[in-house]
Parts: C-alpha cells; sequence; structure tokens
C-alpha cells in the first residue's frame, strides 16, 4: 500500500497533541509525542468514540468516552488485549506527514 499525504505538516501538530485526518474511508488519529509520530484507526471500537480527542500519557490514549487505553505502537487495547485498533507506519517528507494506511498488525512480543 503507497503512503498517502495526509495533508497536514508535522509543525502543525506540537508535541503532546493530536490531530484526526480522512483519507479516503478511514479517519486516522495521528499522535505527537517525544518519542515521534503514531497513527492508529481513530474510530474506537468498544461505542465508536474519537480517540484523537482522548487525553495522550506515556502508555498510551485514553478514549474520551469510557477510557478505554490504546497502545499508539500498536494500537493493542491495555484493558482488552485481544481488541485493538489498525496501527499504520507514518514517515515526514520534507515537513509534510504520510500516512501508509495499510495496518501494520499487533506487534509481536
Ligand atoms: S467509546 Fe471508547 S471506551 Fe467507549
Amino acid at each position: 500500500m503507497p503512503y498517502l499525504d495526509s495533508s497536514l505538516k508535522l509543525d502543525e501538530i506540537p508535541v503532546g497533541e493530536s490531530r484526526c485526518v480522512t483519507l479516503g474511508d478511514l479517519q486516522v488519529g495521528l499522535f505527537h509525542r517525544k518519542e515521534g509520530l503514531f497513527a492508529i484507526d481513530n474510530i474506537c471500537p468498544h461505542r465508536g468514540a474519537p480517540l484523537h480527542d482522548g487525553m495522550i500519557s506515556d502508555s498510551g490514549v485514553t478514549c474520551p468516552w469510557h477510557q478505554w487505553q490504546f497502545q499508539l505502537t500498536d494500537g493493542v487495547c491495555l484493558n482488552i488485549p485481544k481488541v485493538r485498533v489498525a496501527s499504520y507506519a507514518v514517515e515526514v517528507r520534507e515537513g509534510a506527514i504520510w500516512i501508509n494506511t495499510e495496518d501494520q498488525g499487533a506487534i509481536k512480543s
């Protein structure tokens, strides 16, 4: 799957903040932490809350509606580990954010 231009520049998302971008049928949450930029599906699998409106912490993002937590690295739900949202690879090219909309899958440990 090719990378798609998110139409956002990295300097439009300060560290500690997040944004939602629409790419085709997908809503992708972009989260900028000091460790880097992360992209996961923005729709919470519980009841559909927009995850980019959640609280970002060291462990991931907390859903704004019922507080399920998701890891930003692989989309795994910390409350119910067999639940996850898709996670996507991100590249920054000359300041512009590009997203590969193919699900990276859960990170194997
Ligand atoms: S909608 Fe996200 S935890 Fe309920």
